[in-house]
């Protein structure tokens, strides 16, 4: 297969292109490098700088490679900035693959793989499942949406097909660090926490311990990102071999608390934790039923949370060496 990769540069593209090059495929990518690295870039893909959103980037690559199929992973990800930003974020996310739609209607690529979010789900709780209803709450997990539904239309107009990953919480690195979360401003409880065992932050604020959870604390689904690449092989090779469009969660079936995230970490080195009050819109309990993705994909994550913690914590401090 020659798979396009667009988004590549960036944390969960490096580490799918990581898992296609494994798996003998042939990869392309095109970056704008906005939030990517080159050094992320593995040295077998080829590679192409350019913009979704413009036309004439895209036609670029179409015209000298041949492509069976295409993965997106080129969004803008961030929810503040999104509150903050939200035509910056619709622009982005949801023109970028209008435009990049368009392109393949015109060279007759229709299989699209895209990287959607359990932001869609939005304050939903407990386990969620695929056809549950879809409320996001912040313009990310609108544009995440919206983008689907545009998907879903054209291939409903056009023959496309489709596979659609909602993802959870995803942390980790490659198993051979070269590839990893490398941005500076974390968010994500799993880095966060491992920058207060690296020194790099003082300590780690948890948000609410007066939850309905077994010890007070928010309850997340995790997935280790070589695990949620390997998915996207899968589903390349599904919707190669003639599959037809389905959305399916990535997640592991299972959840921790914010506590027990921290006292996994805790375990690698002393964590400082200081309780805070509870944010807005932070649901109880998260946790993706990944049933769907293991039926049609034979898919299962093989890591553990334990796993996830160690693998991002020994790139953390390879990086923060450097
Ligand atoms: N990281 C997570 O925890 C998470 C969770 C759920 C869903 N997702 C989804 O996964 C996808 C990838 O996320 P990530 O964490 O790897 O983000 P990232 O910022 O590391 O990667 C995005 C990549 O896309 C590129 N890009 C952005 N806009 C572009 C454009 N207009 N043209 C060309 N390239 C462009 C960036 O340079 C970057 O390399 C996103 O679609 C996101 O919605 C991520």
């Amino acid at each position: 297969m020659r798979v396009l990769v667009v988004g590549g540069a960036g944390y969960i593209g490096s580490h799918t292109v990581y898992e296609l090059i494994k798996d003998g495929q042939e990869v392309i990518i095109l970056d704008n490098l906005s939030s990517g690295y080159m050094e992320l870039v593995h040295p077998e893909a080829t590679f192409y700088e350019g913009d979704i959103r413009v036309k004439s980037d895209v036609e670029k690559v179409f015209n000298q490679e041949k492509i069976d199929v295409v993965m997106h992973f080129a969004a803008k990800i961030v929810v503040p900035e999104s509150v903050e930003q939200p035509l910056e974020y619709y622009y982005n996310n949801v023109e970028g693959v209008r435009v990049l739609l368009e392109v393949m209607q015109e060279k007759n690529v229709k299989k699209i793989v895209f990287s959607s979010t359990a932001a869609v789900y939005g304050e939903a709780s407990g386990v969620c499942h695929e056809d549950d209803p879809t409320v996001p709450i912040n313009p990310y997990g609108e544009t995440k949406l919206a983008t689907e539904k545009m998907i879903k239309w054209v291939a409903n107009a056009h023959g496309f097909n489709y596979v659609i990953f909602r993802y959870f919480n995803v942390a980790g690195a490659d198993a051979s660090m070269k590839i990893g979360l490398m941005k500076d401003q974390l968010t994500h409880l799993i880095p966060v926490a491992i920058q207060g065992i690296l020194g790099i932050r003082d300590h780690l604020t948890i948000y609410g311990s007066d939850y309905p959870t077994k010890d007070g604390t928010c309850i997340r689904d995790y997935i280790h990102v070589s695990d949620l690449a390997y998915a996207h092989v899968l589903g390349a090779h599904y919707l190669f071999k003639g599959g037809k469009s389905e959305t399916m969660n990535l997640g592991s079936n299972a959840g921790f608390t914010v506590k027990e995230v921290a006292q996994a970490v805790n375990e690698i080195a002393p964590l400082k934790v200081v309780m805070g009050e509870r944010r807005a819109g932070d649901p109880a309990e998260l946790i993706a039923s990944n049933d769907k993705a293991k039926s049609i994909l034979g898919w299962t994550p093989k890591f553990k949370l334990v796993d996830i913690v160690r693998s991002d914590y020994n790139y953390r401090k390879k990086i923060s060496q450097k």
